[in-house]
């Protein structure tokens, strides 16, 4: 890696940075971020096999459309490091703007492996969203610990299934929030989906949650994307924007058609009284293990990967 290249992605990053800032949400293409991930030390070879990784999926604890793994990251500022955190039950409420069948519920699922965690795409998908989130203000959501350095992130990777008798849906709940501060949506990879499927949505918090994608108020949509080539990536302030999404629609209706992703909700630890307090632990994974350096924006630094140190750039902003 020659320094000039990781310089050049680093102020790359710096203006995602800045319209995100600016506009409270970003769309990133993924031929853009193909060339961010390579000088964050994502290798060729790992870039191929994260577009299957979905493959080994398992069944969804709630949704019979979806196949899910989940595994919780924290990002720890202090010492320039993300590491894996010991598994939790997962639970989002009403009360953060998530209306569905299965709110307040607590969910297990499946844990994510060393497949992912341990691929370098992966890891410096981690080191591309701490470097646009990092020291972003945003609408503070209640019950969160503002004061603690720590950030969680629970990443999920998903594979949504439409068959001939089942509609996949990527937001069965309709307009809603993911309860969390800052949320980052990577797409992997899809088979025979149609080309205006799992359009995303974003709306004015004034919209009513629950509402479906296509029964919004249009005065209170503010933008939409689509996820259409690998790696294309969104980053919204999940306090500041609801989102709906469309369903994944089959080209040919006889077969099945799936859409896989990958989902970096993160927060701030949450304070007592909180849904989530009980499943909140900043406690390292002892059984799957993972930590990686995180470059610093404000100083030249290194950053680690799975592959060993990569020669560090500057980037600064206030
Ligand atoms: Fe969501």
């Amino acid at each position: 890696m020659h320094d000039s290249t990781f310089s050049d992605v680093m102020s790359e990053v710096l203006e995602i940075r800045e319209q995100y800032v600016r506009d409270r949400s970003v769309f990133v293409e993924g031929a853009r971020m193909v060339r961010i991930l390579r000088a964050l030390g994502a290798t060729d070879e790992d870039l191929e096999k994260i577009r299957l990784v979905s493959d080994n999926l398992s069944p969804d604890p709630t949704l019979p459309f979806r196949e899910s793994k989940n595994g919780r990251f924290c990002f720890d500022f202090d010492r320039s490091a993300a590491y894996r955190l010991e598994s939790q039950p997962f639970a989002l409420s009403a009360e953060e703007d998530f209306v569905r069948h299965d709110s307040g519920q607590t969910r297990v699922f499946e844990e994510i492996g060393d497949d992912l965690q341990g691929n370098t795409a992966f890891q410096a998908l981690l080191a591309f969203k701490s470097l646009v989130f990092r020291e972003v203000p945003t609408a503070p959501r209640p019950k969160l610990d503002y004061g603690n350095p720590s950030w969680i992130c629970t990443v999920f990777n998903l594979r949504t299934i439409s068959t001939p008798d089942l509609v996949g849906e990527p937001a069965l709940e309709g307009v809603h929030s993911d309860g969390v501060d800052h949320t980052m949506t990577t797409f992997l990879g899809c088979t025979n989906m149609t080309d205006d499927s799992a359009v995303t949505f974003l709306h004015d918090m004034r919209e009513k949650n629950a509402t479906r994608w296509n029964e919004t108020d249009p005065e209170l949509v503010l933008g939409q994307c689509r996820h259409r080539h690998f790696l294309d990536t969104l980053i919204v302030v999940d306090h500041e924007r609801k989102h709906s999404l469309s369903p994944v629609s089959a080209v040919d209706e006889r077969q099945p058609a799936t859409r896989d992703m990958l989902i970096f909700f993160t927060r701030k630890p949450v304070l007592e009284g909180h849904i989530s307090h009980p499943y909140d632990s900043l406690k390292a994974h002892d059984r799957l293990p993972m930590v990686i350096g995180l470059p610093s924006p404000a100083a030249r630094g290194e950053l680690v990967g799975a592959g060993g140190p990569v020669a560090g750039g500057t980037a600064r902003w206030a």
